[in-house]
Parts: C-alpha cells; sequence; structure tokens
C-alpha cells in the first residue's frame, strides 16, 4: 500500500463520521505538515554546513563527518500516535510528536559534538526545546549520543511556522555501536540467556567511549606541538 493510501485509511479508521471530501482535506494537511518538516530539516542542515567550513576555514579541520536526516514515514507518524492513544490528526501530530523530523550528525571527536550543540543552542533564529545528555549520562545499555529537539522557524508564503526537529549528535564510534544496536534489536526472536548479549554490548559501549577518550586526547597532543589534524 503506498503512503497515501495508508494515510487515507489510517483516518477513514479513526473518523469513520467523516465524508470523503472531508477525508481528502485532512490528507492535505498531513501533506502540508511534512513540507513544514522537510523545510525545517534543510534549514538546519544548512546550517550546520556553514559552521563546518567555517570551522574548516579557520582550523583546517572538519568537525562534522556527515549528516544524515529523515522524516517519519506516515505509517510511523500514524501508529506512534496511534500507541500513545492519541487522536490521528495533523494538528495531533504537531503538538505531540517532535521528532518526525531528525537530523544526525556524526562528528569525528568528543569535543566536535559539544562545540556542535553550543552553536546550535546559541544560534538566535533557532529555541531549545530540550536536550538529553547520553553522553555524560549513558543509558543503562550502554547508548551513548547527544540529544537535542530545536523549534526551527521555517518561513512560508503566508507566514512563519516553527518546526521541532529531533537532533542527534555523537561520535562515528558512537554511530557504529547504535547501529548494529539498532540492527540487532530488529531481531526481536533472540534469546538473550542471563542478559550475556546484553552484557557484551554494553562492554563494546564502554570500551567504544575509552576509544573516543583516547582519540581526543592523541589529537590534543599532536595539535600541541603545533600541527593541525587535518581530514584524510
Ligand atoms: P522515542 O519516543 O522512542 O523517540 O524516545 P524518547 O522520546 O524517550 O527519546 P530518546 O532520546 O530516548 O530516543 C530518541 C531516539 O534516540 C530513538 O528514536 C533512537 O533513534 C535513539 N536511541 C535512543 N536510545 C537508543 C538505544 O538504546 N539504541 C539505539 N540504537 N538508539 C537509541
Ligand atoms: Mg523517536
Amino acid at each position: 500500500m503506498d503512503d497515501k493510501e495508508f494515510y487515507l485509511d489510517a483516518i477513514r479508521d479513526v473518523v469513520p463520521e467523516h465524508k470523503e471530501e472531508q477525508i481528502q482535506d485532512v490528507f492535505y494537511s498531513f501533506l502540508e505538515l511534512e513540507h513544514l518538516y522537510d523545510s525545517a530539516i534543510e534549514l538546519v542542515k544548512t546550517q550546520l554546513n556553514i559552521f563546518d567550513n567555517e570551522f574548516s576555514m579557520r582550523f583546517q579541520r572538519n568537525p562534522i563527518h556527515n549528516i544524515e536526516s529523515r522524516i517519519k514515514t506516515p505509517q510511523s507518524i500514524v501508529g506512534k500516535l496511534q500507541r500513545k492513544g492519541m487522536p490521528v490528526t495533523p494538528e495531533s501530530a504537531r503538538n505531540n510528536l517532535t521528532d518526525i523530523a531528525g537530523v544526525r550528525v556524526i562528528c569525528c571527536y568528543i569535543d566536535d559534538i559539544y562545540a556542535i550543540a553550543d552553536l546550535l543552542t546559541d544560534h538566535s533564529a533557532f529555541q531549545l526545546r530540550k536536550i538529553k545528555d547520553y553522553i555524560k549520562n549513558p543509558k543503562p545499555n550502554g547508548y551513548r549520543s547527544f540529544h537535542m529537539i530545536l523549534d526551527v522557524p521555517v518561513y512560508m508564503s503566508n507566514g512563519k511556522e516553527i518546526a521541532p526537529v529531533e537532533i542527534q549528535i555523537r561520535t562515528i564510534a558512537m554511530d557504529f555501536w547504535a547501529s548494529l544496536d539498532h540492527q540487532l534489536k530488529y531481531k526481536k526472536s533472540f534469546v538473550d540467556l542471563n542478559g550475556e548479549i546484553s552484557g557484551e554490548l554494553k562492554q563494546c559501549a564502554d570500551v567504544i567511549a575509552q576509544t573516543d577518550n583516547k582519540m581526543l586526547e592523541i589529537r590534543k597532543r599532536i595539535e600541541a606541538q603545533g600541527v593541525t589534524v587535518s581530514r584524510d
């Protein structure tokens, strides 16, 4: 089933009393919402690239390794609203979900993460809504990343709209761990006798964290000799 049919069916389910015309109107509002979040992602990515280029000009080094972004699929938006027992409407998605727009910033070193987070926080156009520092306070399973939600103003032809964007900032090493952890979580039926697998995954996360700290220390030692460390 394509995205449109999925939305339409979900809307018909929730508001069976709606006429087909009204259902199409609700669907159109969802499309507008997608456009708004897409635009907010583009604005954040552009600003991140500006920071990265400026940093590279001043310090001959790029703090950002790469940027990924995604917009939550219609299935996932509807699914999350239903799971939370919230109305399946564009207004409800806007008021209750802050992870429709997601940007992931993969940095080279741990100090780059905080440099990027500070620049975004200090940016006068973006309003900081929430921070979760899973680097200072890792999750019990070992997950590390710096999360923030920013309210991003998007200027449309008929005025300003605000869209929240969830930003995850992490090192290449943290991303490596999170990506494998995510893959493994999809294999829901695996047996984890006495939590052995979870324990070993946690150990891997800790080794990775030590490596991240060590790499930063090495970079600083080299820089202290007056040498700049640039990308390959
Ligand atoms: P959600 O409602 O699931 O979005 O969680 P939340 O609002 O409590 O936010 P949280 O900051 O805990 O997690 C948001 C996102 O971070 C998730 O959607 C994942 O992308 C990522 N994340 C959080 N915990 C983990 C984890 O243990 N492993 C992996 N691989 N990713 C995680
Ligand atoms: Mg989420």
